[in-house]
């Protein structure tokens, strides 16, 4: 079988790795890939958001299935562009990928539904939305409507800031135009857990759960970054908690998505806020998230190529999606600078005993040598039977790894071991 990933980071490297390990699985090529992923399938340099190219160039090359992993190509409708030349994909179609493209759509989809979410407002009028601020309190949260890399939300400490972000999103058009229209939203507290689960429509199996650390530096402080590290599974997410979040959340979301008429069928990713008044959903994404992906499927137990066509051929419910008991832990390097202005080009030294476990984000082949092309420049990721045992030893190889300037927090999986040993 021949397989195409689009896409090029970190998360897409960790898809490639576990979907080579299906025997028939041949041949994996990654669009456009990266420096590091050109070590486990061949990178063809084509955009992950040019669909005619990639559509051109998985019907002259034979695909048997594609795997569509970042967002913006699956809002602009790859999978339903592969799927019209007969290419089975995984990944929802534009219509379903609006979950994620739209925040004003998922508010909505959540309060016709139901499904338990800050309470908010939506505008696509600075006035109104300037006005609605001289009645709330401080903190509030300030979000874009549309995709905007994760930096489309601002938490205002003060109605000042508030009316400062709805300006720069709205007049002046700070993230395009997905700030034309903006969610204001209630300030929520509590653990923040992803949930990555895999449905078909009719199925959902969520994976083992996971948490981020989106700030640049320790101690959760700094600007927001696309995740600086993870570790899976989250300890605030406890069976109970599981359990709820099944009947309260991922159910009434695929049922919705049927309802709306737009069938999710993919990797649907809750990102979840435990509060004091029980979980509540932050955002959804219509993919695997990215660094949550290269801790979840290091502990997939079950084949992940098999789980993927099972998706595609709405037989989910005829698969098991089991994981290993243990726990993982990826530590993100990246250059320093990040998330802000940084070199590229430095030489990356990866020893060859910890290869296997390197996911590549950021890199590029310069002079037959792997050397920096972005800001988040790798992940490296370990997985034991403790969540002491997974931090530590993503940390002996995050030590090994070497290139000019490089950066990392010191503190991924701290508050995780607290939680674990009874602290908040
Ligand atoms: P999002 O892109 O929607 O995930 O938001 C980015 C981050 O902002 C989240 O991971 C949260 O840490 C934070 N955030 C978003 N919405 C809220 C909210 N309503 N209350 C508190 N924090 C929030
Ligand atoms: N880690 C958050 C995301 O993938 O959007």
């Amino acid at each position: 079988m021949k397989i195409l990933v689009v896409g090029g980071g970190g998360r897409e490297h960790a898809i490639i790795k576990k979907l080579r390990l299906n025997k028939s699985v041949e041949e994996i090529f990654a669009m456009p890939g990266n420096g590091g992923i050109a070590a486990d399938a061949t990178c063809v340099p084509i955009g992950a958001k040019d669909i005619d190219a990639i559509v051109d160039f998985a019907v002259s090359n034979k695909i048997d299935y594609a795997v569509v992993a970042p967002d913006d190509p699956l809002a602009l409708g790859c999978v339903d562009a592969l799927e019209a030349k007969g290419i089975p994909s995984f990944g929802p179609t534009a219509a379903a990928a609006e979950i994620e493209g739209s925040k004003v759509f998922a508010k909505n989809l959540m309060k016709k539904y139901s499904i338990p979410t800050a309470e908010y407002e939506t505008f696509d009028d600075c006035d109104k939305a300037l006005e609605y601020l001289k009645g709330v309190n401080a903190p509030i949260v300030i979000k874009a409507d549309g995709l905007a890399l994760g930096k489309g939300v601002i938490i205002a400490q003060s109605i000042e800031e508030a009316e400062e972000a709805v300006r720069s999103m709205m007049l002046d058009g700070k993230f395009g135009k997905s700030g034309s229209r903006v969610v204001i939203e209630e300030f929520l507290t509590g653990p923040e857990v992803s949930v990555l689960a895999f449905t078909d429509g009719k199925t959902i199996r969520p994976m083992v759960s996971s948490m981020d650390h989106k700030r640049i530096g320790d101690g959760d402080t700094g600007l927001n970054t696309g995740g600086m590290g993870t570790v899976a599974p989250n300890p605030y997410y406890t069976e109970d908690i599981a359990a709820e979040c099944m009947e309260k959340i991922f159910k009434p979301t695929v049922a919705a998505m049927n309802a709306e008429g737009r069938t999710f069928k993919g990797c649907l990713y809750f990102g979840l806020m435990l509060t004091p008044k029980g979980p509540k959903v932050i955002e959804y994404n219509c993919r695997f998230g990215d660094p949550e992906t290269q801790v979840v499927l290091p502990l997939l137990k079950s084949d992940l190529f098999t789980v993927m066509r099972a998706v595609t051929e709405e037989r989910l419910s005829d698969v098991s999606v089991e994981f290993e008991d243990g726990c993982a832990c990826c530590v993100i390097l990246a250059s320093g600078g990040y998330p802000e202005s940084y070199g590229k080009g430095y030489e990356i030294w990866i020893p060859e005993d910890i290869a296997s476990g390197t996911y590549v984000a950021g890199a590029e082949i310069k002079d037959g040598k792997l050397a920096t092309s972005g800001g988040r420049v790798l992940g490296v990721v370990k997985t034991a039977a403790t969540l002491e045992g997974a931090v530590n030893g993503a940390y002996e190889m995050a030590n090994r790894v070497k290139f000019e300037n490089s950066y990392m927090r010191h503190d991924i999986g701290a508050r995780a071991l607290a939680a674990h040993n009874g602290g908040k």
